[in-house]
Protein backbone atom coordinates (compact mmCIF):
# COMPACT_ATOMS: atom_id res chain seq x y z
CA UNK A 1 0.00 0.00 0.00
CA UNK A 2 1.28 3.15 -1.15
CA UNK A 3 1.05 6.21 1.33
CA UNK A 4 -0.42 9.60 -0.14
CA UNK A 5 -0.20 13.00 0.81
CA UNK A 6 -3.04 14.28 -0.59
CA UNK A 7 -5.66 16.45 1.10
CA UNK A 8 -8.03 15.30 -2.68
CA UNK A 9 -7.55 11.74 -1.06
CA UNK A 10 -8.72 12.31 2.37
CA UNK A 11 -11.55 14.57 1.24
CA UNK A 12 -13.15 11.90 -0.76
CA UNK A 13 -12.99 9.40 1.33
CA UNK A 14 -13.91 11.53 4.35
CA UNK A 15 -16.13 13.57 2.05
CA UNK A 16 -15.49 16.73 3.79
CA UNK A 17 -14.45 20.25 2.08
CA UNK A 18 -11.33 21.05 1.17
CA UNK A 19 -10.61 23.53 3.56
CA UNK A 20 -10.76 21.58 6.80
CA UNK A 21 -8.01 18.35 5.96
CA UNK A 22 -4.52 18.20 5.85
CA UNK A 23 -1.75 15.81 6.40
CA UNK A 24 -1.99 11.93 5.16
CA UNK A 25 -3.61 9.31 5.69
CA UNK A 26 -3.34 5.88 4.28
CA UNK A 27 -5.11 5.19 1.31
CA UNK A 28 -6.70 2.06 3.02
CA UNK A 29 -8.78 2.77 6.41
CA UNK A 30 -10.83 -0.10 6.17
CA UNK A 31 -7.88 -2.18 5.52
CA UNK A 32 -7.14 -2.60 8.76
CA UNK A 33 -5.35 -6.09 10.58
CA UNK A 34 -6.81 -7.18 13.80
CA UNK A 35 -5.20 -6.85 16.77
CA UNK A 36 -1.59 -8.10 16.30
CA UNK A 37 -1.09 -11.54 18.56
CA UNK A 38 1.68 -10.13 19.91
CA UNK A 39 4.08 -11.91 17.55
CA UNK A 40 5.55 -14.68 19.80
CA UNK A 41 5.24 -11.80 22.61
CA UNK A 42 9.14 -11.25 22.68
CA UNK A 43 10.54 -13.77 25.47
CA UNK A 44 13.02 -11.86 27.24
CA UNK A 45 16.17 -13.39 27.23
CA UNK A 46 15.75 -13.76 30.78
CA UNK A 47 13.19 -16.10 30.11
CA UNK A 48 14.83 -18.02 27.64
CA UNK A 49 17.66 -18.43 29.93
CA UNK A 50 17.25 -21.60 31.59
CA UNK A 51 18.70 -22.23 35.59
CA UNK A 52 20.09 -19.42 37.68
CA UNK A 53 23.47 -18.55 36.66
CA UNK A 54 26.29 -17.75 39.00
CA UNK A 55 26.51 -14.21 40.48
CA UNK A 56 28.07 -11.85 38.87
CA UNK A 57 27.69 -13.96 35.81
CA UNK A 58 25.33 -11.52 34.08
CA UNK A 59 22.18 -11.61 32.06
CA UNK A 60 21.67 -11.42 28.35
CA UNK A 61 19.52 -8.27 27.54
CA UNK A 62 16.44 -8.97 25.69
CA UNK A 63 16.10 -8.50 22.21
CA UNK A 64 13.03 -6.41 22.55
CA UNK A 65 12.44 -3.32 24.65
CA UNK A 66 8.79 -4.60 25.53
CA UNK A 67 6.36 -3.04 23.15
CA UNK A 68 3.77 -5.96 21.70
CA UNK A 69 3.18 -4.94 18.82
CA UNK A 70 6.98 -4.51 17.71
CA UNK A 71 9.02 -7.39 19.99
CA UNK A 72 11.91 -6.82 18.17
CA UNK A 73 12.28 -2.94 18.68
CA UNK A 74 14.69 -1.46 21.10
CA UNK A 75 16.28 -4.00 23.27
CA UNK A 76 16.18 -4.62 27.18
CA UNK A 77 18.68 -4.39 29.94
CA UNK A 78 20.26 -0.93 29.33
CA UNK A 79 19.30 2.99 28.94
CA UNK A 80 21.13 4.85 26.24
CA UNK A 81 21.68 8.29 27.97
CA UNK A 82 23.62 9.85 24.58
CA UNK A 83 24.91 8.83 20.90
CA UNK A 84 28.16 10.54 19.62
CA UNK A 85 27.81 9.82 15.44
CA UNK A 86 30.91 10.39 13.09
CA UNK A 87 29.68 9.55 9.94
CA UNK A 88 30.84 9.89 6.50
CA UNK A 89 28.42 9.98 3.64
CA UNK A 90 29.66 9.80 -0.33
CA UNK A 91 27.04 10.40 -2.61
CA UNK A 92 27.65 9.15 -5.84
CA UNK A 93 28.53 5.51 -3.76
CA UNK A 94 25.80 5.90 -1.62
CA UNK A 95 27.64 5.04 1.15
CA UNK A 96 27.79 5.74 4.53
CA UNK A 97 30.34 4.94 7.16
CA UNK A 98 31.88 6.15 10.70
CA UNK A 99 31.86 5.26 13.89
CA UNK A 100 28.20 5.31 16.31
CA UNK A 101 29.61 5.82 20.24
CA UNK A 102 26.50 4.94 22.60
CA UNK A 103 26.78 5.60 26.26
CA UNK A 104 24.43 3.85 28.30
CA UNK A 105 23.31 2.38 31.48
CA UNK A 106 22.83 -0.85 32.61
CA UNK A 107 19.90 -1.43 34.44
CA UNK A 108 20.83 -5.02 34.64
CA UNK A 109 23.97 -6.78 35.48
CA UNK A 110 24.52 -7.98 31.46
CA UNK A 111 26.68 -10.76 30.13
CA UNK A 112 25.62 -9.63 26.47
CA UNK A 113 23.01 -7.17 24.63
CA UNK A 114 21.56 -5.97 21.38
CA UNK A 115 21.56 -2.74 19.55
CA UNK A 116 19.65 -2.95 16.26
CA UNK A 117 20.70 -2.09 12.73
CA UNK A 118 19.90 -2.65 9.83
CA UNK A 119 22.27 -3.11 6.85
CA UNK A 120 26.18 -2.49 6.59
CA UNK A 121 29.39 -4.19 7.95
CA UNK A 122 29.95 -4.00 11.17
CA UNK A 123 34.05 -3.74 11.33
CA UNK A 124 34.32 -3.31 15.07
CA UNK A 125 32.63 -3.19 18.48
CA UNK A 126 34.18 -2.23 21.64
CA UNK A 127 33.09 -1.62 24.86
CA UNK A 128 34.81 1.06 27.45
CA UNK A 129 37.32 0.62 24.67
CA UNK A 130 37.86 -3.26 25.10
CA UNK A 131 37.06 -5.19 22.16
CA UNK A 132 33.71 -6.84 22.16
CA UNK A 133 32.35 -9.96 20.11
CA UNK A 134 29.44 -9.51 17.96
CA UNK A 135 27.10 -11.34 15.59
CA UNK A 136 24.25 -9.99 13.62
CA UNK A 137 20.83 -11.88 14.03
CA UNK A 138 17.98 -10.14 11.55
CA UNK A 139 18.31 -6.35 13.04
CA UNK A 140 19.89 -7.49 15.82
CA UNK A 141 23.63 -6.93 16.34
CA UNK A 142 23.87 -8.87 19.17
CA UNK A 143 27.29 -7.55 22.00
CA UNK A 144 29.04 -9.68 24.09
CA UNK A 145 31.51 -7.55 26.19
CA UNK A 146 34.49 -9.01 27.37
CA UNK A 147 33.50 -9.11 30.83
CA UNK A 148 30.18 -8.71 32.50
CA UNK A 149 28.73 -5.08 32.76
CA UNK A 150 27.35 -4.64 36.72
CA UNK A 151 23.66 -3.60 37.23
CA UNK A 152 23.97 0.56 37.22
CA UNK A 153 27.27 0.84 35.28
CA UNK A 154 27.49 3.67 32.78
CA UNK A 155 29.58 1.79 29.86
CA UNK A 156 30.11 3.32 26.22
CA UNK A 157 29.69 0.73 23.00
CA UNK A 158 31.34 1.92 20.04
CA UNK A 159 30.38 0.50 16.32
CA UNK A 160 32.43 1.00 13.76
CA UNK A 161 30.55 0.35 10.46
CA UNK A 162 29.99 0.85 6.81
CA UNK A 163 27.77 0.06 3.87
CA UNK A 164 25.02 1.22 1.33
CA UNK A 165 22.05 2.18 4.03
CA UNK A 166 19.14 0.09 2.99
CA UNK A 167 15.73 2.07 3.93
CA UNK A 168 12.30 0.20 4.88
CA UNK A 169 10.19 0.83 1.42
CA UNK A 170 6.83 0.94 0.79
CA UNK A 171 6.03 -1.36 3.84
CA UNK A 172 2.40 -2.43 4.81
CA UNK A 173 0.98 1.31 5.30
CA UNK A 174 3.86 3.06 6.51
CA UNK A 175 5.49 3.80 3.52
CA UNK A 176 9.30 4.54 2.95
CA UNK A 177 11.20 5.38 5.67
CA UNK A 178 15.01 5.55 7.14
CA UNK A 179 17.60 6.67 5.23
CA UNK A 180 17.03 7.36 1.52
CA UNK A 181 19.25 7.90 -1.01
CA UNK A 182 18.38 11.69 -2.81
CA UNK A 183 19.97 13.08 -6.21
CA UNK A 184 22.29 14.86 -3.96
CA UNK A 185 22.52 13.48 -0.65
CA UNK A 186 19.38 11.53 1.55
CA UNK A 187 16.43 12.18 3.30
CA UNK A 188 16.29 11.18 7.03
CA UNK A 189 12.91 10.23 8.48
CA UNK A 190 13.07 7.31 10.60
CA UNK A 191 9.07 6.89 11.79
CA UNK A 192 8.22 4.37 13.22
CA UNK A 193 11.46 2.23 13.30
CA UNK A 194 14.04 3.59 10.40
CA UNK A 195 16.67 4.86 12.52
CA UNK A 196 18.30 1.60 12.41
CA UNK A 197 18.84 1.91 8.77
CA UNK A 198 21.66 4.65 9.67
CA UNK A 199 22.94 3.91 12.84
CA UNK A 200 22.83 1.25 15.61
CA UNK A 201 20.47 2.53 18.42
CA UNK A 202 17.94 1.35 20.87
CA UNK A 203 14.94 1.94 18.46
CA UNK A 204 12.32 2.74 20.74
CA UNK A 205 11.12 5.86 21.41
CA UNK A 206 10.65 4.53 25.25
CA UNK A 207 14.70 4.92 25.36
CA UNK A 208 15.37 8.58 24.48
CA UNK A 209 18.84 10.28 24.61
CA UNK A 210 20.76 13.30 23.32
CA UNK A 211 23.07 13.20 20.32
CA UNK A 212 26.53 14.92 19.00
CA UNK A 213 26.38 14.56 15.06
CA UNK A 214 30.00 15.28 12.74
CA UNK A 215 29.00 14.82 9.88
CA UNK A 216 31.63 14.40 6.77
CA UNK A 217 30.27 15.33 2.85
CA UNK A 218 32.07 16.82 0.07
CA UNK A 219 31.93 20.12 -0.25
CA UNK A 220 29.38 22.05 -1.26
CA UNK A 221 26.99 19.23 0.80
CA UNK A 222 24.92 20.90 3.41
CA UNK A 223 24.19 18.71 6.19
CA UNK A 224 21.04 19.13 8.78
CA UNK A 225 20.35 17.69 11.65
CA UNK A 226 18.71 18.13 14.71
CA UNK A 227 19.37 20.83 17.44
CA UNK A 228 22.21 23.42 16.95
CA UNK A 229 25.46 23.77 14.97
CA UNK A 230 28.47 23.73 16.62
CA UNK A 231 30.28 26.57 15.08
CA UNK A 232 30.58 26.69 10.87
CA UNK A 233 31.45 23.71 8.74
CA UNK A 234 35.44 22.83 8.66
CA UNK A 235 36.07 22.27 4.79
CA UNK A 236 39.57 20.51 4.12
CA UNK A 237 40.73 18.44 0.97
CA UNK A 238 37.38 19.20 -0.58
CA UNK A 239 35.02 17.75 2.11
CA UNK A 240 33.61 19.42 4.65
CA UNK A 241 32.57 18.47 8.23
CA UNK A 242 29.20 19.59 9.96
CA UNK A 243 28.84 19.37 13.89
CA UNK A 244 25.69 19.33 15.23
CA UNK A 245 24.25 18.80 18.56
CA UNK A 246 20.41 18.16 19.88
CA UNK A 247 21.26 18.16 23.88
CA UNK A 248 17.66 17.50 25.04
CA UNK A 249 16.60 13.80 24.45
CA UNK A 250 15.21 12.65 21.72
CA UNK A 251 13.58 9.50 20.02
CA UNK A 252 15.55 7.62 17.43
CA UNK A 253 12.80 7.99 14.88
CA UNK A 254 13.32 11.59 15.26
CA UNK A 255 16.55 11.98 14.34
CA UNK A 256 18.03 13.33 11.19
CA UNK A 257 21.08 13.69 9.21
CA UNK A 258 19.43 14.67 6.03
CA UNK A 259 21.78 15.86 3.12
CA UNK A 260 21.87 17.74 0.22
CA UNK A 261 21.90 20.70 -1.63
CA UNK A 262 19.99 23.64 0.55
CA UNK A 263 19.33 26.71 0.34
CA UNK A 264 18.88 28.09 4.46
CA UNK A 265 18.02 31.23 6.05
CA UNK A 266 18.44 31.23 9.75
CA UNK A 267 17.67 33.96 12.79
CA UNK A 268 14.76 33.88 15.16
CA UNK A 269 11.62 34.52 16.12
CA UNK A 270 10.00 37.38 17.88
CA UNK A 271 9.98 35.63 20.90
CA UNK A 272 13.67 34.97 20.72
CA UNK A 273 13.65 30.98 19.14
CA UNK A 274 16.66 30.42 17.31
CA UNK A 275 15.24 29.23 13.72
CA UNK A 276 16.90 27.02 10.62
CA UNK A 277 14.88 26.85 7.60
CA UNK A 278 16.25 24.86 4.44
CA UNK A 279 14.76 24.09 1.54
CA UNK A 280 16.05 21.96 -1.41
CA UNK A 281 16.35 24.28 -4.38
CA UNK A 282 13.94 22.54 -6.57
CA UNK A 283 11.32 24.93 -3.54
CA UNK A 284 13.44 28.18 -3.05
CA UNK A 285 10.19 29.78 -3.44
CA UNK A 286 8.83 28.36 -0.18
CA UNK A 287 11.97 29.14 1.57
CA UNK A 288 10.45 32.58 3.45
CA UNK A 289 7.41 31.42 3.80
CA UNK A 290 8.92 27.96 5.51
CA UNK A 291 10.30 30.76 8.06
CA UNK A 292 7.82 33.04 8.56
CA UNK A 293 5.36 30.76 9.14
CA UNK A 294 7.13 28.14 11.50
CA UNK A 295 8.20 31.38 13.49
CA UNK A 296 4.68 32.71 14.02
CA UNK A 297 3.34 29.01 14.62
CA UNK A 298 6.37 27.98 17.32
CA UNK A 299 5.82 31.45 19.43
CA UNK A 300 1.77 30.78 19.89
CA UNK A 301 1.93 27.38 20.44
CA UNK A 302 4.60 28.29 23.24
CA UNK A 303 1.74 30.38 24.46
CA UNK A 304 -1.09 27.62 24.25
CA UNK A 305 1.43 24.56 24.70
CA UNK A 306 3.60 26.02 27.49
CA UNK A 307 7.56 26.90 26.69
CA UNK A 308 9.19 25.58 23.69
CA UNK A 309 10.92 22.52 24.99
CA UNK A 310 13.89 22.56 22.34
CA UNK A 311 17.01 25.20 22.18
CA UNK A 312 16.02 26.14 18.45
CA UNK A 313 13.07 25.68 15.86
CA UNK A 314 12.99 25.29 12.25
CA UNK A 315 11.95 23.17 9.20
CA UNK A 316 12.91 21.33 5.81
CA UNK A 317 11.52 21.12 2.58
CA UNK A 318 13.69 18.39 0.45
CA UNK A 319 12.55 16.97 -2.59
CA UNK A 320 12.35 13.47 -1.72
CA UNK A 321 8.25 12.70 -2.78
CA UNK A 322 7.88 10.86 0.66
CA UNK A 323 4.40 11.53 0.90
CA UNK A 324 4.19 12.59 4.33
CA UNK A 325 6.03 14.96 6.60
CA UNK A 326 7.79 14.00 9.92
CA UNK A 327 8.44 16.11 13.08
CA UNK A 328 12.27 15.60 13.16
CA UNK A 329 13.04 17.71 16.67
CA UNK A 330 13.57 21.16 16.16
CA UNK A 331 13.93 20.49 12.56
CA UNK A 332 10.78 18.95 10.90
CA UNK A 333 10.65 17.76 7.49
CA UNK A 334 8.36 18.05 4.26
CA UNK A 335 8.56 15.34 1.72
CA UNK A 336 8.61 16.81 -1.83
CA UNK A 337 5.31 19.30 -1.35
CA UNK A 338 4.85 23.06 -1.01
CA UNK A 339 4.20 23.05 2.91
CA UNK A 340 0.73 24.79 4.05
CA UNK A 341 0.10 26.20 7.25
CA UNK A 342 -1.91 23.86 8.33
CA UNK A 343 0.98 21.21 7.86
CA UNK A 344 3.72 23.76 9.83
CA UNK A 345 1.34 23.75 12.46
CA UNK A 346 0.73 20.32 13.08
CA UNK A 347 4.36 19.60 12.40
CA UNK A 348 5.68 22.17 15.51
CA UNK A 349 2.64 20.94 17.51
CA UNK A 350 4.50 17.81 17.47
CA UNK A 351 7.56 20.00 19.09
CA UNK A 352 5.43 18.96 22.34
CA UNK A 353 3.17 15.86 21.61
CA UNK A 354 5.21 13.61 20.68
CA UNK A 355 8.61 15.22 20.59
CA UNK A 356 9.07 16.43 24.23
CA UNK A 357 6.35 14.15 25.15
CA UNK A 358 7.20 10.76 23.53
CA UNK A 359 4.40 7.86 23.54
CA UNK A 360 5.61 4.82 25.63
CA UNK A 361 4.16 1.90 23.57
CA UNK A 362 3.07 2.77 19.40
CA UNK A 363 -0.69 2.18 20.37
CA UNK A 364 -0.96 5.11 21.83
CA UNK A 365 -0.40 7.31 18.30
CA UNK A 366 -2.77 9.41 18.93
CA UNK A 367 -1.43 11.17 21.85
CA UNK A 368 0.89 12.80 18.99
CA UNK A 369 -1.20 12.72 15.92
CA UNK A 370 -4.77 13.27 17.61
CA UNK A 371 -3.26 16.36 19.29
CA UNK A 372 -1.07 17.62 16.26
CA UNK A 373 -4.42 17.43 14.14
CA UNK A 374 -6.16 19.38 16.76
CA UNK A 375 -3.52 21.79 16.73
CA UNK A 376 -4.46 22.50 12.77
CA UNK A 377 -7.70 23.17 14.15
CA UNK A 378 -6.37 25.88 16.63
CA UNK A 379 -4.63 27.41 14.22
CA UNK A 380 -7.74 28.10 11.74
CA UNK A 381 -9.64 28.71 14.75
CA UNK A 382 -7.15 31.22 15.51
CA UNK A 383 -6.46 32.83 12.20
CA UNK A 384 -10.96 33.53 11.66
CA UNK A 385 -11.19 30.49 9.86
CA UNK A 386 -13.53 27.18 11.04
CA UNK A 387 -13.49 26.73 14.73
CA UNK A 388 -12.37 23.52 16.15
CA UNK A 389 -16.36 22.19 17.24
CA UNK A 390 -16.85 23.36 13.43
CA UNK A 391 -14.75 21.25 12.22
CA UNK A 392 -15.48 18.34 14.75
CA UNK A 393 -19.12 18.85 13.78
CA UNK A 394 -18.54 18.66 9.83
CA UNK A 395 -16.48 15.03 10.77
CA UNK A 396 -19.36 13.92 13.15
CA UNK A 397 -21.93 14.58 10.05
CA UNK A 398 -20.39 12.00 7.91
CA UNK A 399 -21.63 8.96 9.92
CA UNK A 400 -20.11 6.08 7.49
CA UNK A 401 -16.77 8.06 7.10
CA UNK A 402 -14.00 4.61 8.17
CA UNK A 403 -12.91 6.23 11.07
CA UNK A 404 -15.63 4.62 13.24
CA UNK A 405 -14.36 1.07 12.78
CA UNK A 406 -10.99 2.47 13.56
CA UNK A 407 -10.78 2.77 17.55
CA UNK A 408 -7.73 5.76 17.79
CA UNK A 409 -6.87 4.61 20.63
CA UNK A 410 -5.33 1.14 19.63
CA UNK A 411 -3.24 2.30 16.54
CA UNK A 412 -2.57 -0.90 14.47
CA UNK A 413 1.21 -1.92 14.15
CA UNK A 414 0.58 -2.37 10.04
CA UNK A 415 -1.65 1.09 9.97
CA UNK A 416 -0.12 2.57 12.62
CA UNK A 417 -1.04 6.44 10.60
CA UNK A 418 -4.57 5.75 9.49
CA UNK A 419 -7.16 9.05 9.10
CA UNK A 420 -9.05 7.42 12.32
CA UNK A 421 -5.98 8.07 14.51
CA UNK A 422 -5.47 11.52 13.46
CA UNK A 423 -8.51 12.63 12.80
CA UNK A 424 -11.17 10.53 15.58
CA UNK A 425 -8.20 11.79 17.90
CA UNK A 426 -8.44 15.42 17.41
CA UNK A 427 -12.44 14.79 17.52
CA UNK A 428 -11.62 12.83 21.12
CA UNK A 429 -9.88 16.51 22.51
CA UNK A 430 -12.62 18.48 21.25
CA UNK A 431 -14.91 16.45 22.79
CA UNK A 432 -13.35 16.35 25.70
CA UNK A 433 -13.08 20.28 25.90
CA UNK A 434 -16.85 20.72 25.24
CA UNK A 435 -17.41 18.25 28.33
CA UNK A 436 -14.48 20.59 30.25
CA UNK A 437 -14.73 23.47 29.42
CA UNK A 438 -12.11 26.27 27.55
CA UNK A 439 -10.34 26.68 30.92
CA UNK A 440 -10.00 23.83 32.14
CA UNK A 441 -8.77 22.15 28.99
CA UNK A 442 -6.15 24.59 28.00
CA UNK A 443 -4.45 24.40 31.11
CA UNK A 444 -4.65 20.57 30.99
CA UNK A 445 -2.93 20.87 27.97
CA UNK A 446 -0.34 23.07 29.30
CA UNK A 447 0.10 20.89 32.69
CA UNK A 448 0.86 17.55 30.51
CA UNK A 449 3.23 19.52 28.67
CA UNK A 450 4.96 20.76 31.51
CA UNK A 451 4.60 17.20 34.32
CA UNK A 452 6.18 15.37 31.38
CA UNK A 453 8.32 17.47 29.66
CA UNK A 454 11.29 15.07 27.75
CA UNK A 455 9.40 11.94 29.23
CA UNK A 456 7.33 9.32 27.69
CA UNK A 457 3.42 8.98 28.06
CA UNK A 458 1.22 7.18 28.15
CA UNK A 459 -2.94 7.21 27.33
CA UNK A 460 -4.06 6.40 31.05
CA UNK A 461 -1.67 9.08 32.26
CA UNK A 462 -3.46 11.82 30.48
CA UNK A 463 -7.10 10.62 31.22
CA UNK A 464 -5.87 10.56 34.84
CA UNK A 465 -4.77 13.86 34.48
CA UNK A 466 -8.06 15.32 32.52
CA UNK A 467 -9.99 13.62 35.26
CA UNK A 468 -7.72 15.48 37.84
CA UNK A 469 -7.78 18.68 36.92
CA UNK A 470 -11.48 18.42 35.59
CA UNK A 471 -12.52 16.77 38.80
CA UNK A 472 -14.86 14.83 36.61
CA UNK A 473 -15.32 10.88 35.34
CA UNK A 474 -13.99 10.62 32.29
CA UNK A 475 -13.80 7.20 31.59
CA UNK A 476 -16.57 7.17 29.35
CA UNK A 477 -16.23 9.94 27.29
CA UNK A 478 -12.56 8.53 26.75
CA UNK A 479 -13.88 4.63 25.93
CA UNK A 480 -16.22 5.83 23.51
CA UNK A 481 -13.92 8.03 21.49
CA UNK A 482 -10.88 6.05 21.95
CA UNK A 483 -11.53 2.18 21.94
CA UNK A 484 -15.12 1.71 20.36
CA UNK A 485 -15.24 0.72 16.71
CA UNK A 486 -18.85 2.45 16.58
CA UNK A 487 -19.10 6.07 16.07
CA UNK A 488 -19.89 7.90 19.93
CA UNK A 489 -23.35 8.51 20.44
CA UNK A 490 -24.98 12.21 22.06
CA UNK A 491 -22.15 14.46 20.89
N1 LIG B 1 4.30 11.65 12.09
C1 LIG B 1 4.17 12.04 10.71
C2 LIG B 1 3.13 13.14 10.69
O1 LIG B 1 2.41 13.42 11.40
C3 LIG B 1 3.78 10.94 9.81
C4 LIG B 1 4.88 9.96 9.58
C5 LIG B 1 4.55 8.96 8.57
N2 LIG B 1 5.60 8.01 8.54
C6 LIG B 1 5.65 7.01 7.70
N3 LIG B 1 6.62 6.14 7.79
N4 LIG B 1 4.74 6.89 6.80
O2 LIG B 1 2.83 13.91 10.02
ZN1 LIG C 1 1.62 14.12 12.75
Amino acid sequence: MTWVFSRSLRDMQLKRPKRLTTVLLSATVLGVNACSPSIGATAPSQVANPGNPPAGAGMPGAAGIGDPDFPKDGNGGYDVDHYALKLAYDPPTQSLSGTASVKAKAVQSLSRFDLDLHGFTVRKVTVDGRDATFTRDGDELVITPSSVIADGTTFTVAVDYAGKPDPVRNSSNLGTYGFIPTKDGAFVTSEPNGARTWFPCNDHPADKATYDFDVTVPAGTTVVANGEMRGAPVTSGGRSTFSWREGHPMATYLATITLGKFDVKTGKTADGIPLYAAVDPTYRRNLDFLYSVSSKVTDYWSKVFGPYPFSSTGGVIDDFAAGYALENQTKPMYGGFDPDESIIAHELAHQWFGDSLSVKRWKDLWLNEGFATYAEWLWSEHNGGATAQATFDDYYADTKAPIWQYPPGVAQPKDLFNGSVYIRGAMTLQALRQRIGDQTFFTLLRTWTDQHKYGNVTTDEFVKLAEKLSGQQLDALFDAWLFKPVRPSQQ
